[in-house]
C-alpha cells in the first residue's frame, strides 16, 4: 500500500499568525512539517534561525523535518536535535566529509539527510545510499519558494529510487520545490515519498484542504 507523506513548508506560511499557521498544519492530513534555513551564504536568501525554530517545535506535533541550506553544517548538528529537530538534512555541495556528516547527525539521535542541487547527479549517492535516510532532490534552486518545478527532476527521481531499490535500502525520496497537484502524481508514479509544498499549500484558499487534497493524489 502506498503511504506517501505531505511536509508543508512553513518558509511560506504567515510568520505574523506563526502559531496559527502551525496548528493549521497540526490539525491537517500533513505529516511533517518541513523547515528550510537558509545562511545568505550557501544560498542566497537568509530565513531564519534559531529562535524561530524554537518556538516551531514548542507547538509542531509532528515530525520535524529540517533542511539545512548552510555552508559547514556540522558546527550546527548538536543544536539542531536540542532543538527538536527528527530529520537533519544537509546539502552534498556543503558537506566536504559527508559519510562522516551523517554519522554525527544520527549519533545525535535524528536521522540523516542528504539535499542535492538541481546540477547535482543522484550517481554522486551510490557510495553512502545506505548510510542516507532520506534524500531531498532539489526540484528547484534553493533559496526562494514560490518557483517553478523543473521537469527534469522525474528522471531523477526513478534512477535514485533504482538506486535505493538495488542497494536495498529504506532511504526515503523527497522532492522540494515547485511541488503542486499537477506534478504530484507523476512525482510518486517515479518513486518519491515526501512531496514538500510551500507555496500551493500557503497560498490556497483552503490550505488543510489543499493539503487533504495534495496528499490523495500523491496516494492515488
Ligand atoms: C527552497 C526551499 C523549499 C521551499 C519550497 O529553497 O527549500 O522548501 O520552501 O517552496 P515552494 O513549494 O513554494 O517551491
Ligand atoms: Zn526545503
Amino acid at each position: 500500500m502506498s503511504n506517501k507523506l505531505i511536509a508543508p513548508s512553513v518558509l511560506a506560511s504567515d510568520f505574523g499568525n506563526l502559531q496559527r499557521d502551525i496548528e493549521m498544519i497540526n490539525n491537517s492530513e500533513a505529516d511533517w512539517f518541513h523547515i528550510d534555513i537558509m545562511d545568505g551564504v550557501f544560498v542566497p536568501n537568509i530565513s531564519f534561525g534559531m529562535p524561530v525554530l524554537k518556538a516551531i517545535s514548542d507547538h509542531a506535533k509532528k515530525t520535524i523535518d529540517v533542511h539545512l541550506m548552510i555552508v559547514d553544517p556540522d558546527r550546527y548538528i548538536k543544536e539542531f536535535a536540542k532543538l527538536g529537530a527528527n530529520i537533519l538534512t544537509v546539502h552534498y555541495e556543503a558537506c566536504t566529509h559527508l559519510h562522516r556528516t551523517l554519522q554525527a547527525i544520527k549519533a545525535e539521535g535524528m536521522k540523516a539527510g542528504v539535499a542535492i542541487n538541481p546540477h547535482t547527479s543522484v550517481d554522486l549517492l551510490k557510495d553512502v545510499i545506505k548510510d542516507i535516510d532520506l534524500v531531498c532532490i532539489m526540484s528547484v534552486n534553493p533559496g526562494f519558494g514560490g518557483h517553478s518545478f523543473i521537469e527534469n527532476t522525474y528522471q531523477k527521481v526513478q534512477r535514485l529510487k533504482e538506486m535505493i531499490t538495488l542497494n536495498n535500502s529504506e532511504t526515503l525520496i523527497e522532492i522540494d520545490g515547485g511541488v503542486t497537484d499537477k506534478n504530484a502524481a507523476e512525482l510518486s508514479k517515479a518513486g518519491a515519498d515526501v512531496l514538500v509544498a510551500g507555496s500551493f499549500v500557503f497560498k490556497s484558499e483552503n490550505q488543510p484542504e489543499t493539503i487533504k487534497n495534495l496528499k490523495q493524489i500523491a496516494n492515488s
